[in-house]
């Protein structure tokens, strides 16, 4: 039992425990799935991870030398909250090339530690208590948790490997409500890696324009798309006035502890997130920032390199488990694989827990990316090639 806040102010003569002081919304958040799952794979010996959510390729070189070099040339201290002002030049340039987007380097982009900070930001400066944020699921673990901490409402819209996992126009619209402010959008999508095209995207702005949803659009995965070309929402028209675009470093270009990403949108909707990165962060770290910038002047052909070696390992993967009998929808982007694994009789958690133990393979339960990922679990191949081979070898003993 939690004592009441107020209970805690009187001078009631029940002693509160530290946990009491936690507060209400904060208790209630789940621990993320995947953590408990993880804390027991470290504890075991000789275990291959299907279950890691970043690169196994270290930070290219020439990257991490422009970090040390930074050092060397002592840039040890803070930088304008926004960011540095070339690493904004060079994402605007990035995005205009690469995205069709077209942003004011001064006022409409802010640099951040990583997408987290930058989706903590968009979600608390736009969200009053009580709004809605609707969200395709299957999902990144951390969406629902972060739309509570912002006080919001987190409506999950299910999507269907039927529909290739593409968010569905009939669906948003059906669960549109007066309390829905926010789609949060993720495509490629982890875990799934189902993509949209620009003209499946075009019938999901068509309903955020004519219920002025305000779009969220995670596409940290952007540079992994592995069939078209990569659309963004924001490209769309009438969609960059209603959109906070976030994009990073950690995936594409394997740089997950430099910590660093970006927002972008119109002023106003910066200004309010600068408003709470300046106290809560002052600006990313210099260091990373220096090293995020080499990886836009020189990284491209590096970037492109490891995508090809995903691209391999998707395609062994998903005919290695396709020929054990396992339905698995073909990921168009990202570095993961949902196989369907329901045909085994097992729930997705009695499988990764089954596997684990009889096999010591480790997948992540697909209810980990919420009640919709039941039936599934996630598979990462961002693995290298021979253990892939044994997994499969693994898996393949396991199922039969
Ligand atoms: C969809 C998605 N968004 C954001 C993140 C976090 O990215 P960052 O390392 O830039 O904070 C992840 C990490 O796994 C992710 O899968």
């Amino acid at each position: 039992m939690h004592l009441p806040i107020s209970s805690l102010a009187s001078s009631s003569p029940v002693n509160p425990t530290p946990n009491d002081y936690v507060a209400d919304h904060v208790r209630a958040i789940p621990r993320s799935g995947i953590r408990d799952f993880f804390e027991i794979v470290q504890n075991m010996q000789g275990v291959i991870s299907l279950g890691i959510g970043e690169p196994d390729f270290v930070t290219p070189w020439h990257i991490r030398e422009a970090a040390i070099y930074a050092l060397e040339r002592g840039k040890t201290g803070y930088t304008s909250n926004l960011g540095l002002m070339k690493l904004r030049e060079a994402i605007a340039a990035y995005l205009a090339e690469d995205y069709t987007l077209e942003y004011e380097p001064s006022t409409e982009i802010l640099v951040t530690v990583g997408v987290s900070e930058a989706l903590d930001l968009a979600l608390r400066a736009v969200l009053n208590p009580g709004d809605e944020v609707l969200y395709h699921e299957p999902c990144y673990v951390s969406y629902s948790p972060s739309i509570a901490l912002a006080h919001g409402h987190a409506v999950a819209l299910h999507t269907r490997e039927a529909d290739e996992f593409k968010l569905r126009p009939e669906a948003l619209r059906a669960a549109i409500t007066p309390r829905s402010k926010v789609l949060l959008l993720n495509f490629p999508t982890n875990p799934t890696g189902g993509v949209m095209t620009a003209a499946e995207l075009e019938e999901i702005a068509k309903v955020c324009r004519e219920h002025n949803l305000l779009v969220i659009t995670d596409e940290i995965y952007s540079e992994l798309s592995y069939a078209e070309p990569h659309a963004s929402i924001a490209s769309l028209p009438g969609m960059r006035e209603r959109t906070i675009f976030l994009h990073g470093f950690s995936k594409a270009f394997a740089m997950t502890g430099f910590r660093i990403g970006y927002a972008c949108a119109p002023a106003p909707l910066i200004d309010a997130m600068m408003r709470i990165h300046q106290y809560g962060i002052l600006c990313a770290p210099i260091v990373s920032q220096e090293a995020a910038l080499e990886a836009l002047r020189h990284g491209k052909q590096g970037m492109i390199a490891m995508r090809e070696q995903y691209r391999l390992r998707r395609n062994f993967l998903v005919h290695g488990l396709r020929q054990l009998g396992l339905s698995c929808f073909e990921p168009r982007g990202a570095f993961y694989l949902f196989p369907n694994i329901s045909a085994t009789g097992k729930s997705s958690h009695e499988f990764a827990m089954g596997l684990l133990k009889h096999e010591k393979v480790a997948v992540v339960p697909g209810t980990a990316f919420g009640p919709s990922g039941e039936g599934c679990v996630r598979c990462s191949y961002a693995t290298g090639m021979e253990q892939l081979e044994i997994a499969v070898e693994r898996i393949g003993r396991f199922v039969g």
